[in-house]
């Protein structure tokens, strides 16, 4: 099952190989303005074709099904198409056999007995995340006045991003980073006291995006070394602005109106063309794999505009949901 949301819902669909991917997305209020160019000013961030991305390149054109009229949405479900055009599956098929440390290869294979589309990673592929980034571009629109600052902090554990870039380019390894992302001017109360708290729900949409293993809200892990006294954000005035902002924006799951803040870890991408020792299904024994195909070295570069994509359309689930009770 691949659904998210409560009022504002998203399906995904589609493999990195096959015809193409999209979503759909139902729940979004008529008469919201959109054009493509909208969409194709953030899908143009997630872009291939930079030093430390995959070499392979599509045109990344939406095509808007339904739910789409006099460049407005109309109220009816929302379905956003992209054609894959630039595929080399011959790449795969060995790692039916022989999959790929870290991928999704061997647990699809097991759990789709054999059926799941293995190329270019199928449904598991990064490029299931081109639709999320359109789906993002309609919940900011719904979610008018709040704004995204989304960057990436330290690859492979430097701030010096470029350098790092080239070291693991020259070492043909990959590397991961840590990204972050703020959001400003959102309402005091969206989120709700428990499992629907803000940090809960950006949590679940953050984990649907693959490769990434870890986020903390606020000063997150850090404050388990803090005190009370250190750590508690005193309230300096009326609107409830408050001098520090280590809980990131959310006190009792609820958002409190400064920046919601937090950061994620990216991990590195899992197929190098290094070669690697790994198990061998057919031989029944450890072989060395030599990973063909192309892949980005570090796909924390185009994910950035992902993260906030999956945020906002969790925000603007919320605030559906929170216009209801008003
Ligand atoms: C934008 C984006 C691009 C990605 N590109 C690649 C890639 O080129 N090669 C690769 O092995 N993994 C890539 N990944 C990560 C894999 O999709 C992911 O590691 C894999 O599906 C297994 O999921 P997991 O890492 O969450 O366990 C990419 C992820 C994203 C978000």
């Amino acid at each position: 099952m691949n659904n998210f949301g409560k009022l504002l819902q998203m399906s995904i669909y589609g493999e990195s190989h096959g015809n193409c991917v999209g979503c759909v997305i139902d729940g979004c209020p008529a008469g919201i303005e959109l054009t493509i160019e909208e969409l194709l000013k953030d899908i143009a961030k997630r872009k291939s074709g930079t030093k430390g991305t995959t070499p392979r390149k599509e045109d990344d054109l939406p095509s808007i099904a339904s739910g789409y009229f006099n460049n407005k949405t109309t109220g009816a479900p929302i379905n956003i198409q992209f054609q894959n055009k630039n595929t080399i599956s011959s790449d795969y098929s060995e790692f039916i056999n022989h999959p790929r440390p870290g991928h999704s290869d061997f647990v699809a294979w097991k759990k789709y007995k054999g059926f799941a589309d293995f190329r270019g990673g199928g449904h598991f592929s990064g490029r299931l995340t081109l639709p999320i980034v359109a789906s993002g571009v309609i919940a900011k629109k719904i979610l008018n006045g709040i704004s995204f600052s989304t960057k990436i902090l330290s690859l492979g554990g430097n701030s010096n991003i470029e350098e790092q870039l080239n070291k693991s380019i020259e070492k043909k390894d990959s590397v991961g980073g840590i990204i972050e992302c703020s959001v400003n001017n959102l309402p005091i109360g969206l989120g709700e006291p428990f499992f629907d708290s803000v940090e809960s729900l950006i949590s679940h949409g953050i984990f649907s995006i693959p490769g990434i293993k870890a986020i903390e809200f606020g000063n997150g892990f850090a404050c388990a070394n803090l005190t009370g006294s250190e750590n508690n954000d005193v309230i300096i005035n009326k609107k409830g602005e408050t001098k520090t902002n280590n809980c990131g924006g959310v006190n009792g799951g609820i958002s409190n109106g400064n920046p919601l803040v937090f950061r994620v870890a990216v991990k590195p991408t899992s197929s190098i063309s290094l070669p690697q020792n790994t198990y061998n299904f057919q031989e029944e024994k450890i072989t060395e794999l030599i990973i063909k195909g192309r892949h980005d070295v570090a796909f924390i570069l185009r994910a950035p505009v992902v993260i906030e994509a999956i945020t906002a359309f969790i925000l603007a689930d919320l605030y559906l949901q929170n216009k209801t009770k008003e």
